[in-house]
């Protein structure tokens, strides 16, 4: 029988099939008190691995996934994706009676809506980017005429990560609102925008694993988005991170403070419900007006995301000494108090081998080889699959592969990282040349 504390080994459900999906069943394999995992629709990564088992259920088949987990005897369902938790997979799930790692529906509404996720950050004054709410075009565009400050321009609504126009004239501004309210280019996700100041500075991710009353922080992270070094290039789902971060050690104690502490307080007075997963993305910097005038940087919460970040997780992964199990358990059973996160004193760096051409286009079918891999080097898979016979493997997507490498310092694990991809080829395989650079202080020049 399984208790609140973790004690009997459970069977598990992860649902997903991205590199975030692949490094959390990776870890959670590592864990004695797990039974099987399972990964749903997993990827050729999780389908290579013996100690996972893919089930070929898409995240959207809520009834599917839930007659599986239970006739599995999964003990514990953890999501990985963001649309499912929008979508209520959690809601529909503990209907079912089954223990779920992940918010409902209307906790996760953290993410799925912007103007929410401001209002709540307003109503908790934890510091964030001045902004307003608009529902037309009209009066956003007078409002953006009017106010210099409102040139950040964001869909409501989840939209890839593309829903975001950071503008600098009013034209652009303009031009974004067209975008949303006359194209409809994010169809219902763009029925509201989000207008916010412009924020300048370096940003980091903070995950924090919650119960519904503790609040226990991750190692801080950081990603690169855009697709080319020097941050150029489009925005992507990200192609690399590392952990952990310096800038996060020199605003640790505002971040405790202004975040933290706050959220802490509006779950113990029920003005939050929340378990799973908040992942906060944090900008330490100026307001774009202020910025000639030598203002000290400060933490502004830039937006939540109600899961693991990706490539975040693969990027934490390897660091993480404690067991993920009994986390994931007693965040989704209400018993993380009697819990502790132990971290390897060891930095790790996260690329990700993409198409050439990602993010306008993935790759399909091209064969991978994975050589010999350092003992301090790990491979998680994102677009990737098996072939018939189960033997090659084959690209299957834009984001192929993650390679995160340990090391001493940021340094030395960033040297390992890339020592290591030279083992990996396939045909239009990409990556960027500068993930952690600007971290060893070595900033190419833009
Ligand atoms: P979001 O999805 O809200 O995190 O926005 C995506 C990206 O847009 C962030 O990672 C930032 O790089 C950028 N961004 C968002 N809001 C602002 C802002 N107020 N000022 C400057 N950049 C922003
Ligand atoms: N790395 C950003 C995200 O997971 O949304």
């Amino acid at each position: 029988m399984v208790t609140a504390r973790l004690e009997d080994k459970i069977n598990i459900l992860v649902v997903g099939g991205g590199g975030r999906e692949h490094a959390l069943c990776w870890k959670i394999a590592q864990s004695d008190k797990a039974g099987k995992v399972f990964c749903a629709p997993g990827n050729g990564g999780t389908a290579a691995d013996a100690r996972i088992t893919n089930v070929d259920i898409p995240v959207t088949d809520f009834a599917a996934l839930s007659d599986f987990a239970k006739n599995n005897s999964c003990d514990l369902v953890v999501i990985g994706p963001d649309n499912p938790l929008a979508d209520g997979i959690v809601d529909f799930m503990q209907e079912k009676g089954l223990t779920v790692f992940g918010p409902r529906k209307e906790e996760a509404k953290l993410e799925w809506s912007k103007a929410h996720s401001k209002q709540f950050m307003l109503d908790h004054k934890i510091p964030t980017a001045r902004f307003a709410v608009m529902h037309d075009f009209e009066t956003a565009r007078k409002f953006v005429f009017e106010n210099d400050w409102a040139r950040v321009i964001k869909a409501d609504g989840l939209a890839l990560g593309k829903g975001v126009f950071v503008c600098d004239t009013e034209a652009e501004a303009t031009e974004a609102l067209s975008a949303i309210f006359k194209e409809g280019r994010f169809g219902a996700a763009g029925s509201t925008v989000v207008i916010e100041e412009k924020l300048i500075g370096e940003e980091l991710s903070l995950l924090l694993l919650i119960d519904g009353k503790t609040v226990l922080p991750l190692s801080a992270c950081q990603d690169h988005k855009r697709r080319f070094d020097a941050d150029k290039g489009p925005n992507t789902g990200g192609m690399g991170a590392y952990s952990p971060v310096r800038l996060y050690d020199l605003h640790k104690d505002a971040i405790e403070q202004q975040l933290i502490k706050p959220i802490e307080a509006a779950l113990k007075n029920g003005t939050m419900k929340f378990q799973g997963m908040l992942f906060a993305g944090i900008l330490v910097g100026v307001t774009h007006g202020s910025r000639e005038s030598k203002t000290a940087p400060i933490p502004y919460i830039l937006e939540f995301n109600a899961r693991f970040g990706d490539p975040e997780t693969q990027a934490l992964m390897p660091r993480l000494k404690s067991d993920i199990l009994p986390l994931l358990w007693a965040s989704a059973q209400g018993s993380l108090a009697q819990e502790k996160i132990e971290w390897y004193d060891k930095a790790s760096v996260c690329v990700v081998l993409s198409a050439q051409n990602y993010p306008e286009s993935s790759s399909k079918d091209k064969v991978i080889e994975v050589g010999e891999l350092p003992a301090d080097a790990f491979v998680f898979h994102a677009g990737t699959k098996l072939d018939a016979d189960g033997k090659k493997l084959l690209t299957n997507g834009g984001r192929v592969l993650a390679l995160t490498a340990l090391g001493d310092s940021i340094e030395k694990a960033r040297e390992n990282a890339y020592k290591a991809i030279a083992q990996i080829k396939f045909e239009d395989m990409a990556c960027r040349s500068d993930i952690a650079l600007k971290e060893v202080g070595q900033c190419l020049s833009t």
